[in-house]
């Protein structure tokens, strides 16, 4: 079961419809289960008998495996330090992207960890964190009838989980995973979104971030 902690907002619907279609059994967590349900409703319209429920945060915390942060930062500390307990040996995937807006433009938030997914790690210590889908756009989630053209970048210090959650991006159209490393990357993927919000709002677009010569590199080092 995949949760989606903050999943009625648009990324977390999103990322949560893509799952869905991929076979993936989901709960759409909120503070508020009536919120959490109508979430869910908006997704079964997108991707109709598919098992997709509503619940709270707390609920979809405990009941599944793997649990994505899709809160704004400005609520991941109070939101995190609530579910400590119910997320203890679980995988999470932190897809929080620290910023905010001033007078128009995107400007990255100063993290005083180092990344929202460091402050993650460091508020669930008995987690497995991974950071990743930071740079793919809610709407172009939500937009089925087209693939996701754009990388997903995934950091963490926990192997085993690095390599689950970027064979679970691959299950999305489009979509590939790149090993980032070690969590204390996750800083620069977090600000490339920023970057990519300003790159949008300069060209009117849903630009995304594709690496290249990463396959080419791979065959080298393993030939
Ligand atoms: N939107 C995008 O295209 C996009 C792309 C990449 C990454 N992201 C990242 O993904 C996360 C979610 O983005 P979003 O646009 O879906 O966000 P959002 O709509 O602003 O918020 C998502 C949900 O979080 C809950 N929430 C709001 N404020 C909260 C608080 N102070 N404390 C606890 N919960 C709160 C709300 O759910 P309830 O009221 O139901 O609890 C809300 O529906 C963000 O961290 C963002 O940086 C977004």
């Amino acid at each position: 079961m995949l949760g989606f902690i903050g999943g009625t907002g648009p990324e977390g619907r999103g990322l949560a419809l893509r799952f869905a279609l991929a076979g993936e059994e989901i709960v759409i967590g909120s503070r508020s289960v009536e919120r959490g349900e109508e979430a869910a409703q908006k997704v079964l319209e997108r991707a109709p008998g598919y098992p997709v429920s509503g619940s709270t945060n707390e609920d979809a915390a405990q009941r599944s495996d793997v649990l994505f942060i899709t809160v704004p930062y400005t609520g991941q500390r109070d939101t995190l330090t609530a579910l400590r307990d119910s997320l203890k040996g679980k995988l999470v995937v932190n897809v929080v992207a620290p910023l905010e807006f001033v007078d128009g433009s995107a400007v990255a938030v100063v993290v005083e960890e180092g990344s929202a997914a460091q402050q993650c790690q460091l508020l669930l210590p008995e987690s497995q964190v991974v950071a990743a889908f930071q740079n793919l756009s809610a709407r172009d989630l939500l937009r089925t009838s087209q693939s996701v053209d754009g990388d997903v970048v995934v950091c963490s210090d926990h192997a085993e989980a690095k390599a689950t959650v970027m064979s679970m991006a691959e299950r999305i159209p489009g979509v590939r995973g790149v090993d980032g490393g070690g969590l204390a990357n996750a800083r620069y993927v977090e600000d490339m979104t920023t970057l990519l919000l300003n790159i949008n709002q300069i060209y009117k677009a849903h630009a995304m971030f594709r690496i290249t010569g990463v396959e080419a590199l791979k065959a080298v080092s393993e030939g």
